[in-house]
């Protein structure tokens, strides 16, 4: 069975990710390959940043992997926090931090268009190659920032206060199925699943 290891140890992402593929590929997680220390994420582009995960996985293992990278573009903002999204508040911020910023960032502002995007770079080398080859999959789910946390305690993040577009509630108020279901990662994931299937 072909083997991939995923630049995460972020046990929900492992867990999508292997149920998207059925079983027809073994994920292996970063301290499950017996990996440790801190990946620098320091592209100012999503795309830069799963490229410099998968690679410093690549440069360790020489064993083919991939990485994601996810970012909330919000037009109002000239596309911020981007890909600063983890730390936009500063950085040891916690996910109320982040969302206190936007909240406050965005006070009495009425566009409140916003999107999510994730990237995912793949990386697959062959005996007969001196170097890898790489490829990107891109997923992206639009809706709008609330005025107010909205949530049942489900998901993470800037869940409470993004509201996908098509439905009347928060990421946080959708049962994780549905989300994964429209999510930007889950869009992402679906693409990197069905070019490995093939
Ligand atoms: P990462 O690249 O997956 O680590 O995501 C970067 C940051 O984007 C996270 O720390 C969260 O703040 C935010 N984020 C990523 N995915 C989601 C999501 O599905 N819902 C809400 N926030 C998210």
């Amino acid at each position: 069975m072909k083997r991939l290891i995923f630049a995460t140890n972020n046990k929900h992402k492992v867990e999508e990710v292997r149920a998207a593929l059925d079983g027809k590929v073994e994920i292996v997680s970063l301290a499950e390959a017996g990996l440790s220390g801190e990946i620098p994420e320091t592209s100012d582009t999503l795309q830069g940043n799963a490229l410099q995960k998968a690679q410093w996985v690549w440069e360790r293992t020489h064993t083919d992997c991939f990485a994601d990278d996810t970012g909330l573009e919000v037009e109002a903002l000239g596309g911020a926090p981007g890909v600063y999204s983890a730390r936009y508040a500063g950085e040891h911020c916690s996910f109320d931090d982040n969302i206190d910023k936007l909240l406050r960032a965005l006070d009495g502002e009425e566009n409140r268009r916003a999107c999510f995007r994730t990237v995912i770079c793949l990386m697959e080398g062959g005996d007969d190659q001196p170097q890898p080859t790489t490829h990107y999959f891109e997923g992206r789910v639009d809706g709008q920032i609330l005025t107010e946390r909205h949530t049942n305690g489900e998901g993470f993040g800037y869940d409470p206060v993004f509201m996908p577009d098509r439905f009347a509630v928060s990421f946080a108020e959708m049962p994780l199925e549905v989300k994964n279901r429209i999510s930007h990662r889950g869009q992402a994931v679906k693409q990197l699943a069905e070019y490995l299937k093939n």
